[in-house]
């Protein structure tokens, strides 16, 4: 398997399945790191406070079980640092590691999940595992391919964020459209911080929010899963992050973005409204702010980014998240190893929808490119030099 560690300069390396040692129990792994996930973050500047606590908190934005409309897995995802940082709690310089046990593994689910391990899920992983991996491929609850690999991934923007916050970049995620539901918009970056996680949808409409959780409810009780949208603003970016080729802004947080499972599409400002506007009107006018001296733009069509490099407006992005493969209602599959038609209902554990749980992780993905970003473009002005006065324009 390739593609664990992401990013250039700031790098997350994460490993570790959704039950991963777990149901191992001949091997002699601690019960208390069975099902652990790893996370080793690299790049990360000395001198910067780094408290377990700082983790967690971004952790318990992810972890199931806290309400209605999460799966009922209690894993309590209590992350552990150990190493890279001092007893000052300050960082030396060194590679970050975390690891995030799962104490929430129990026997019946695993056998559920054996009662079905040749059965493809639709909508889930196991085809493309199937053929990369063949009969070795991590059967229980999606190995690689689980929600609860993403507890990594925002054990790193943890890391991200402790550095970010110095810069005053600030990174928030919310939902704004469930099951055809929408929040009234756009919504604001001051409203998006006022209602932040005011609810358990995470929607800063709080009318829209109480229709979006009872309609989930109901695709819950009926054995269902929804789908919707998860807003992304990334405030106070400097202009000049992003490369102009390969390495645009865009194409590196469609990267990190689009690696999140159930991530269908993304749009940057106007998005696919950019195909029915004309260029008077889809073209964001400059002026100079009188109170910065800087350059502004009128509107932000382009969502902070011109030419693949941020212009210094907000980064705005919305993501689609498909809903939850996994549902119990019966639907036509595969039997891999008999190769035969099958009807599967799968009984194992999952969430109604995957918007009280995925913000954070997009949060993460968001913060770990522009640390990286402000890296290179950080790197790139020490040693090329570039003239005060465009800095500052
Ligand atoms: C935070 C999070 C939690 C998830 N929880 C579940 C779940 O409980 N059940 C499930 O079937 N899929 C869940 N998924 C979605 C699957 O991981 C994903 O749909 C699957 O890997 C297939 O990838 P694709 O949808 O990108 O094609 C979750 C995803 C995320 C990001």
């Amino acid at each position: 398997m390739f593609g664990n560690t992401f990013g250039r300069l700031f790098r997350i390396t994460t490993c570790g399945e959704s039950y991963a040692g777990g149901f191992r129990k001949d091997l002699p792994i601690p019960e208390q790191l069975y099902g652990g996930l790893l996370a080793i973050i690299d790049g990360v500047p000395a001198g910067i406070k780094l408290t377990a606590d700082m983790v967690q908190h971004e952790l318990d934005k992810r972890k199931p079980g806290q309400t209605p409309l999460d799966s009922p897995r209690l894993e309590k995802d209590k992350v552990f640092i150990f190493s890279g940082v001092m007893e000052d709690q300050m960082t030396t310089g060194a590679p970050v590691g975390v690891v995030i046990p799962n104490n929430d593994i129990q026997d019946i689910h695993i056998e559920q999940y054996g009662s079905y391990k040749d059965e493809m899920r639709p909508g889930h992983a196991e085809y493309g595992f199937f053929k990369k991996y063949g009969e070795y491929a991590d059967w229980v609850g999606a190995g690689r391919a689980s929600g609860r690999e993403t507890a990594s991934r925002v054990a790193g923007g943890a890391v991200a964020k402790a550095i970010l916050d110095k810069k005053g970049i600030d990174v928030i995620a919310y939902t704004i459209e469930s099951n055809g539901i929408k929040a009234k918009g756009p919504v604001s970056y001051k409203t998006a911080k006022e209602n932040y996680r005011k609810n358990a949808i995470n929607c800063p409409d709080l009318d829209a929010a109480v229709k979006m959780e009872e309609d989930i409810m109901h695709i819950k009780e009926i054995g269902d899963t929804a789908a919707g949208v998860v807003e992304l603003i990334i405030k106070n970016v400097p202009s000049g992050l992003g490369e102009p080729v390969f390495d645009k802004i865009s194409a590196m947080l469609a990267h990190g973005l689009c690696s999140i499972g159930a991530i269908k599409g993304i749009e940057f400002g106007s998005g696919f409204a950019h195909a029915s506007m004309l260029g008077s009107e889809s073209n964001d006018e400059a002026y100079v702010d009188k109170e910065s001296g800087r350059v502004r733009f009128k509107t932000n069509h382009s969502g902070g980014i011109l030419g693949g490099i941020s212009n210094g407006e907000e980064i705005r992005i919305k993501c689609v998240v498909k809903a939850t493969p996994t549902i119990s209602t019966p639907q036509e599959t595969v039997n891999v190893t008999e190769m035969k038609d099958i009807i599967l209902e799968p009984i194992t554990r999952r969430d109604p929808s995957l918007l009280p749980r995925i913000y954070p992780v997009i949060e993460a993905m968001a913060r770990c490119v522009i640390l990286d970003l402000l890296y290179m473009a950080e790197g790139y002005w020490k040693v090329e030099g570039i003239d005060k006065k465009w800095l500052d324009i």
